[in-house]
């Protein structure tokens, strides 16, 4: 479960619409009449048929929230994420019954938008123990949530009270989303000035890490450690002046002021 799948349903559609204009010109001109009917009839449905008009932005509980599960054909299909409240009736497939995001409709599953967990307790919509990093992935759901579907209000419980006021919860999960995404920045900003090593590998030779310019070190990325509890390293080039810095490793058997080691 990632962006690149949200993304991939829209790549399905710009598809299907290519392919109809490449129907001969006279189906697409009977097409043409088809689609005006079309349109005038979803325009009269839209005005006069009272399900579909929008729902407004109110305050919803568990409870109601729970009925638009997208099982009754006649009410819409919401979705809940970090107490935020959408209408997802447009992706009806993939929302509704059978489709592949059905497990996040009529509820707040804030916590699988990252576990990628929907079996029972899995459903939750508590972050509780999970990294800052995934944290500011579920924030950047919201985001997308709100780029992409319309609000209709706040959900009663976790992230907001009765009032529709924030609670610790929403405040703490937002609070550690920013700071991952501060340090994410900063080690990006890092990072960029010193320029990654170059690296092959093949069978017969193994490894092989290089620098154009500069002198291949092993550095610890302190995020990806504190993240995965183990350390991680990178390959990075640095100049002849900046080898006496603290923190950087000569790769075992390679000599001080080779360009190339072999790993
Ligand atoms: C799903 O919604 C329907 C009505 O829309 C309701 O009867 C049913 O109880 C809901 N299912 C769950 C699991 O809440
Ligand atoms: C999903 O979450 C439930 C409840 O937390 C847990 O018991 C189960 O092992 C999880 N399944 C997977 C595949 O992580």
């Amino acid at each position: 479960m990632d962006r690149t799948r949200l993304v991939r349903e829209d790549d399905d559609e710009v598809e299907v619409m290519e392919q109809r204009t490449n129907w001969p010109p006279t189906l697409n001109r009977s097409l043409f009449g088809l689609s005006f009917l079309v349109v005038i009839a979803s325009v009269l449905l839209l005005r006069f048929w009272p399900i579909w008009r929008p729902v407004q932005p109110k305050i919803w509980t568990v409870e109601e929230l729970a009925y638009y599960n997208g099982t009754d054909d006649k009410l819409p299909i919401l979705l809940g994420i970090l107490g935020s409240v959408f209408d997802v009736t447009k992706r009806k497939t993939h929302y509704g019954p059978g489709g592949g995001y059905h497990h996040f409709a009529g509820r707040d599953a804030s916590r699988a938008f990252v576990s990628g967990n929907f079996s029972g307790d899995g459903l939750t919509d508590s972050l509780q123990g999970l990294s800052g990093v995934e944290m500011n992935s579920v924030v950047g759901w919201r985001k997308l949530y709100f780029e992409k579907y319309i609000y209709v209000g706040k959900l009663v419980g976790r992230y907001y009270d009765k009032e529709g006021n924030p609670t610790k919860h929403l405040k703490g999960v937002e609070a550690k989303a920013k700071r991952a995404a501060q340090l994410q920045e900063k080690q990006k900003t890092e990072e960029a000035k010193t320029p990654s090593c170059n690296s092959k590998w093949s069978q017969q030779e193994g490894g092989e890490v290089w620098c154009d310019a500069g002198y291949p070190r092993l550095v610890q990325r302190p995020l990806e450690t504190a993240l995965s509890g183990e350390v991680r390293r990178r390959c990075a080039c640095f100049r002849e002046e900046e080898l006496g810095r603290p923190g950087l490793e000569v790769y075992k058997g390679c000599d001080y002021l080779s360009k190339s080691c072999k790993v």
